[in-house]
């Protein structure tokens, strides 16, 4: 309610000086209009990418109690089952809490102190009942937490009630030892259940899966889809251990900055053998080139090769099919996720973030230095397509494992930062051509060019160069003889 003073507002266009009361108007959001808001930018892929990263936020959430090893979610899973009538996810990982539920999980935005573990991927508090409204009417929510059982119900007549916003929670027995969250979403929406009954969107989804949570997925946790068990993709790089005889290794760019707060790694090398220009290779896979970035161990941009990632920026190369050996990972880690440049919907980076900014100039020159490289092998891409094949791939985890040993430079212009630049082995033409060059009095420049091209004005490049020619064909002519 807005504040009935008795004092007129200090404004020339309030003519009373006496305050007189008349009424309160409307303020509050249409809820037609705010459901419609909501769900109008994010895609119902991602709206249900938004339900299982509240899954792995609620295994973090109780994992620091059950799991010894720091950073694992072995045992943790999320199941999501969709059909043409309905749409369920269900976790193990450990429920929410009622004081929670009952003070920030429903509400459509979470205040600044909403209770979220330490490096989590929730960042606004609005994913779940955005989920909820993207692909359907109504839902039930359950919840098994260690301490009790409850659910709370969104019926479909909540949003034709325009004052009450608050759903109603009803207690229920214990049944099962596990404690996890279960969401059922009914009274889909016509686009939901085309999508639910389409095979393409549902691999679709499946590689998604796969792409948004390889790092999650390789650190124990398993997702499953319609009782299909989704698989990592993990993005290797090749590390070679030994160097050649010029001192040289196929290894990645490094480069790491640290703060109190936050982390950043990222490593840009090649992922298998440089490819030939020829798009007719049917082995000629771009899809899984390029960069991704990845916020608190969840891919925000898988495969990047646009602007967003530094391609075609200032005098980097644009993205294109002969840099498809080329893979790149930035891994940001936060304690608190807002001060990662991540977008609400999590499928984007916060391009004018000062902290993205120092990053894509990091990435800019990792870039360079793997496009430069693979330009000059070009032609001649044979010559190293047993060193390739022969490199060790590591993943992300064991590069940064055995990046510890490497011998980083500080960066001077960047407080915190560190790089690493690999010498790369790089085709180096041999030459079957020398330059000469001499100098001569003007005048007798002056006098062969007349001699050669009736001309005394030639320019002396020519000149010499015609000197050459001359003699060149004496030469020439005298050992034919
Ligand atoms: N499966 C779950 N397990 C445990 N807690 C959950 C689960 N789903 C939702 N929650 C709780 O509900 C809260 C609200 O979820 P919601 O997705 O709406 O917002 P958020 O995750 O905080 O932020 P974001 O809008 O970025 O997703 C979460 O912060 C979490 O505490
Ligand atoms: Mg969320």
């Amino acid at each position: 309610m807005t504040s009935k003073n008795n004092k007129s507002p200090d404004n020339a266009l309030v003519k009373s000086t006496e305050v007189n009361y008349r009424d309160d108007v409307k303020g509050s959001p249409d809820k037609y209009f705010f459901v419609a808001m909501l769900t109008r930018d994010i895609e119902l892929e991602d709206a249900i990418l938004d339900l299982v990263d509240n899954c792995i936020d609620g295994a973090l959430r109780v994992r620091c109690n059950e799991l010894e090893e720091k950073d694992r979610f072995d045992g943790y899973w999320a199941k999501i089952n969709v059909n043409e009538k309905d749409f369920e996810i269900e976790d193990n990982c450990g429920g929410i809490p009622w004081e929670i539920a009952k003070s920030v999980a429903f509400r459509n935005g979470a205040p600044p102190n909403a209770n979220r573990p330490e490096g989590s991927i929730g960042t606004v508090g609005i994913g779940m009942k955005r989920a909820i409204f993207k692909l359907g009417r109504s839902a039930i929510v359950f919840s098994d937490t260690s301490e009790d059982s409850y659910y709370v119900e969104i019926p479909s007549e909540w949003i034709e009630e325009q004052t009450n916003w608050d759903f109603r929670a009803y207690n229920q027995e214990k049944a099962v030892e596990t404690t996890g969250t279960q969401i059922q979403i009914t009274d889909l929406l016509d686009s939901a259940k085309k999508s639910f009954t389409d095979g393409a969107f549902l691999t679709d989804l499946k590689t998604k899966i796969s792409d948004t949570y390889h790092i999650l997925i390789s650190k124990g946790f398993k997702i499953y889809l319609n009782g299909v068990e989704v698989p990592g993709r993990n993005i290797e790089m090749c590390y070679e251990e030994t160097p050649d005889n010029d001192g040289k290794f196929i290894r990645p760019f490094l480069w790491k900055y640290e703060t109190d707060d936050t982390k950043v790694f990222i490593a840009i090398g090649y992922r298998r053998r440089i490819r030939k220009e020829d798009p007719t290779n049917p082995h000629y896979e771009t899809k899984t080139a390029g960069i991704s970035v990845i916020c608190n161990n969840r891919v925000v941009l898988p495969y990047d090769k646009t602007h967003r990632t530094g391609w075609g920026v200032g005098d980097i190369a644009s993205f294109h099919n002969q840099f498809s050996s080329i893979v790149g990972v930035v891994d940001m880690w936060s304690a608190k996720i807002s001060n990662l440049p991540i977008t609400t919907t999590k499928n984007g980076v916060d391009l004018d973030s000062d902290l993205y900014q120092l990053i894509r100039n990091a990435l800019m020159q990792g870039i360079k230095i793997f496009t430069s490289n693979t330009t000059s092998w070009k032609k001649n891409e044979s010559e190293v397509k047993r060193r390739f094949d022969n490199a060790p791939r590591r993943d992300l985890s064991a590069i940064k494992a055995c990046s510890v040993g490497l011998s980083w430079s500080a960066k001077k212009s960047i407080k915190n930062a560190s790089i690493f630049k690999p010498d790369l082995p790089r085709k180096v033409l041999s030459r079957t051509d020398s330059a000469i060059s001499f100098r001569k009095p003007k005048s007798d420049i002056r006098l062969v060019s007349e001699f050669l091209f009736d001309d005394e004005n030639e320019a002396p490049k020519r000149v010499g160069e015609g000197t050459f020619d001359y003699v060149l064909k004496a030469a020439e002519k005298t050992r034919r003889r």
